[in-house]
C-alpha cells in the first residue's frame, strides 16, 4: 500500500454506491489510508444536501472530508450546514437564474425536476434523448441570444442541469484541491456520467471511469483517452478499487 496521502473524490449514484459488498471493501481500505496517512475523502454528486442526506440514511457511506453537491454548484465542510461562501460568490458573477427560468420554461420537452433539486445555482429538467437531439441546440442559441453564458449539462439520457459559465465538478473540485493544498497528480477523481465529464476534463487529476459507465461518457472516453484516465472493467466500487490499485495509490 502507498503511504502517500491523496484527494480522493468521487460521485455518488453508479459509482460510489451501486454495489453494497464493494463499497464495504472500498470503505474499509479509504478509511484506513485517511486515518494512517492524512488521505481526504471528498463526494461530488448531482444531489442536492436534502436528497444526499436520505441517500446517506440508505447507504453505508464514511463522512467526507468536504461534499460538493449539486453538480459542482455548492460545496460544504465536514458537517458544516452552510455551503462555503467563496464559492457561491465566484458563481454568482454573470448568473441570473431568473432569467435562466423565463428563457428555458416554455421548452416542452423541458419537465422540471421537482423543487428541492432547483438550487440557487442549478437549474435542472428531465429531458428525454430523443428530444435532447433538437432541444439542446436550440436551447444553446436562445440562451446565447439573451447573453446568458452558461453551462448544459446532460447526464444519463434524461437530466440536463444549467449552471453558471464557472460551476460544474470539475471547477468545484480544483477549488476544494486548492484549498487543500494537494497537487493535480496526487488527486483520482471517479465517475460514471455526463455531469462527471468535467472532472476527467480539468487537468492532470487521475481519473477512474467505473466500468458501468453511461454512454455519453464513453464517448467522451473514446475521444479523450489518456494515461491519466482509466476505464475499469468492475462496476461502482468494484471499478473504483481497481483504478486506486492501478495508480497505485494504494
Ligand atoms: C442528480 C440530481 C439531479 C441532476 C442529476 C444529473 O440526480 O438530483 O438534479 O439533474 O443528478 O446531474
Ligand atoms: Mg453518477
Amino acid at each position: 500500500m502507498s503511504v502517500a496521502p491523496f484527494l480522493f473524490v468521487t460521485d455518488l449514484d453508479n459509482t460510489l454506491v451501486g454495489d453494497d459488498d464493494a463499497l464495504e471493501v472500498l470503505n474499509r481500505h479509504l478509511s484506513q489510508h485517511r486515518q494512517a496517512h492524512g488521505t481526504k475523502i471528498v463526494y461530488s454528486t448531482g444531489r442536492s444536501l436534502t436528497s444526499y442526506r436520505q441517500l446517506k440514511a440508505e447507504k453505508s457511506l464514511l463522512d467526507p472530508d468536504a461534499l460538493v453537491t449539486s453538480v459542482g454548484t455548492e460545496i460544504y465542510h465536514s458537517n458544516d450546514d452552510t455551503p462555503d461562501p467563496a464559492w457561491a460568490n465566484a458563481l454568482s458573477q454573470a448568473w441570473d437564474r431568473d432569467l435562466v427560468v423565463a428563457s428555458t420554461s416554455h421548452f416542452s420537452d423541458l419537465v422540471p425536476q421537482p423543487q428541492p433539486e432547483q438550487r440557487p445555482f442549478k437549474v435542472s429538467y428531465f429531458l428525454t434523448e430523443e428530444a435532447a437531439v433538437e432541444v439542446l441546440p436550440q436551447l444553446k442559441s436562445v440562451l446565447k441570444e439573451r447573453g446568458l453564458d452558461v453551462k448544459l449539462i446532460y447526464s444519463g439520457g434524461k437530466d440536463l442541469d444549467i449552471l453558471p459559465r464557472h460551476g460544474d465538478k470539475g471547477l468545484a473540485m480544483q477549488f476544494l484541491r486548492r484549498q487543500l493544498g494537494i497537487d493535480a497528480k496526487q488527486t483520482v477523481v471517479c465517475g460514471d456520467s455526463g455531469n462527471d465529464i468535467a472532472l476527467f476534463a480539468v487537468g492532470e487529476e487521475r481519473g477512474i471511469i467505473v466500468g458501468n459507465a453511461q454512454p455519453e461518457l464513453r464517448r467522451w472516453h473514446d475521444a479523450n483517452s489518456s494515461e491519466a484516465l482509466y476505464l475499469a472493467k468492475s462496476s461502482c466500487a468494484g471499478g473504483i478499487l481497481e483504478g486506486l490499485n492501478h495508480f497505485g495509490f494504494l
